[in-house]
C-alpha cells in the first residue's frame, strides 16, 4: 500500500516543541507502516495544493492535518478537497470537523437532537441577567483549552462582565456557558467501537483553581495544575453511571456524523446527569494523549491504535468503491439488444 501521511508544518509562530510534537506522531506512524512493508510518504500541506497530487497517487491519506500553516478553518477544506477528489482518508469528513470547531453550531445541533448541553450562548454585548451562575467564558471557536485559566470561571455578575469584556478582545466569537459542577469524563471512538470511559481527575488542583482542564493543565508539563489534573482510564465508577455516560457520548457522536475516530468530553452533575461539553473530531493521536490512553485499556499498543484508524478508512473506501462498481452501467450484451 501507497500511503501518504499528511500533516501542518506549522507556522512562523510555532515554537520548536510545536513544531516537534507534530513531527513526532508523523514519525511514530510512518514507522508503524514502514515497518510492515508499506511505502510513507510524508507529505507537509501548504496553500499552494500541491500535496493533493501527491494524495492522488495514494491508496489511503493519513490526515494528521489540524489545519494549514497553523489556521485551524482550513482543517476542513483539507478533508474537503480529499472528498472531493475521491481519496480515502482517516478519520473525519470535512463537515463533522467544521460544525464541531464551531462550539455554538455544534451545540445547537446537538441540543436540537434532544442532548444534555448546557445552557450557553454566544456573547452579543450584555449577558442577560437572568443567566445562571457560575458560567463558564470560553472562546466559541477554539480548542485544546486555548483562553482557558482560573478566572474563566465567574461566580458573580461583576466578573462575568469583566470577563466576558478581557475575551472580546481576544478572541472573535466567545461562547459563556453555565457552569456544570461535578466530575468529567471522556469517552473514545475508533470506527464502531466505543472505548472504555476515562475521567479527569481534578481532586489534586491547587488551593483557588477550579476544577478545570485549563490551558496551563493541558500544556505546561509539570505545573500545579498539570498535576492535578489526572487522567483515569477505565474511570472508577458503577457500571450503571459506565453505561449513562457512554449513551449519552454515542448519541453525541452520531448526532455530528463522527467518522473514524473522536472524543465526546462530558460532565456529570451533582444529581449524576451527564452533560455534553464537546464533540471533538480527530483527536490528538499523540502515543502519550487520551485516545491512546483509551486504546490501552482494551489491549490495543499504540501501533495497533494507529492501524486499526487506517482499516477503518480503507474498509469504507473500499465499499464506496465496490458500490461504485456494482452500479457503474454494463456493457450491454447481445441479448438485451434484442429482446
Ligand atoms: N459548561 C462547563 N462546565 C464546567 N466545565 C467546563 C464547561 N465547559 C468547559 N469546561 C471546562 O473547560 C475545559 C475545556 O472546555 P471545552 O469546551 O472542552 O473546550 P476545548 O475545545 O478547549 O477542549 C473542559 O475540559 C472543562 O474542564
Ligand atoms: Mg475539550
Amino acid at each position: 500500500m501507497r500511503l501518504v501521511i499528511l500533516y501542518d508544518p506549522g507556522a512562523d509562530d510555532w515554537s520548536a516543541d510545536d513544531v516537534a510534537s507534530v513531527l513526532k506522531a508523523v514519525d511514530d506512524i510512518a514507522t508503524i507502516f514502514a515497518a510492515r512493508g508499506h511505502t510513507v510518504h510524508k507529505v507537509p500541506v501548504r496553500l499552494d495544493l500541491k500535496w493533493l497530487g501527491a494524495c492522488r497517487r495514494a491508496d489511503l491519506v493519513y490526515n494528521l492535518c489540524e489545519g494549514v500553516h497553523g489556521v485551524a478553518h482550513w482543517e476542513d477544506h483539507v478533508a474537503a478537497a480529499l472528498e472531493m477528489a475521491g481519496i480515502p482518508f482517516t478519520g473525519t469528513g470535512s463537515w463533522t470537523m467544521a460544525a464541531c470547531r464551531r462550539k455554538a453550531v455544534a451545540n445547537a445541533i446537538l441540543a436540537a437532537a434532544g442532548l444534555p448541553i448546557p445552557r450557553w450562548l454566544v456573547v452579543q454585548g450584555r449577558v442577560p441577567d437572568e443567566f445562571p451562575l457560575p458560567a463558564i467564558v470560553k472562546p466559541a471557536a477554539e480548542d485544546a483549552s486555548a483562553g482557558l485559566d482560573r478566572a474563566s470561571v465567574c461566580i458573580d455578575r461583576k466578573q462575568l462582565r469583566q470577563r466576558v469584556a478581557a475575551m472580546t478582545e481576544q478572541f472573535d466569537e466567545v461562547l459563556v456557558q453555565q457552569y456544570i459542577a461535578g466530575r468529567e469524563f471522556n469517552v473514545g471512538f475508533v470506527g464502531d467501537r466505543t472505548l472504555p470511559v476515562a475521567e479527569l481527575d481534578f481532586t489534586g488542583m491547587p488551593e483557588g483553581s477550579w476544577p478545570i482542564l485549563t490551558y496551563a493543565a493541558k500544556w505546561h508539563v509539570g505545573s500545579p495544575e498539570d498535576l492535578g489534573s489526572v487522567p483515569v482510564c477505565p474511570a472508577q465508577i458503577s457500571q450503571r453511571l459506565a453505561d449513562r455516560i457512554t449513551r449519552v457520548a454515542e448519541a453525541a457522536w452520531r448526532t455530528m456524523q463522527g467518522k473514524g475516530y473522536g472524543r465526546v468530553d462530558l460532565r456529570v452533575d451533582e444529581q449524576g446527569r451527564p452533560w455534553v461539553l464537546e464533540v471533538n473530531p480527530n483527536p490528538d493521536l499523540t502515543d502519550s494523549a487520551g485516545l491512546s490512553r483509551m486504546g490501552r485499556a482494551v489491549g490495543w499498543d499504540y501501533s495497533e491504535l494507529v492501524r486499526r484508524i487506517a482499516e477503518v478508512a480503507l474498509r469504507e473506501a473500499q465499499g464506496v468503491k465496490a458500490a461504485r462498481e456494482l452500479l457503474a452501467p454494463v456493457a450491454r450484451t447481445r441479448a438485451s439488444r434484442t429482446a
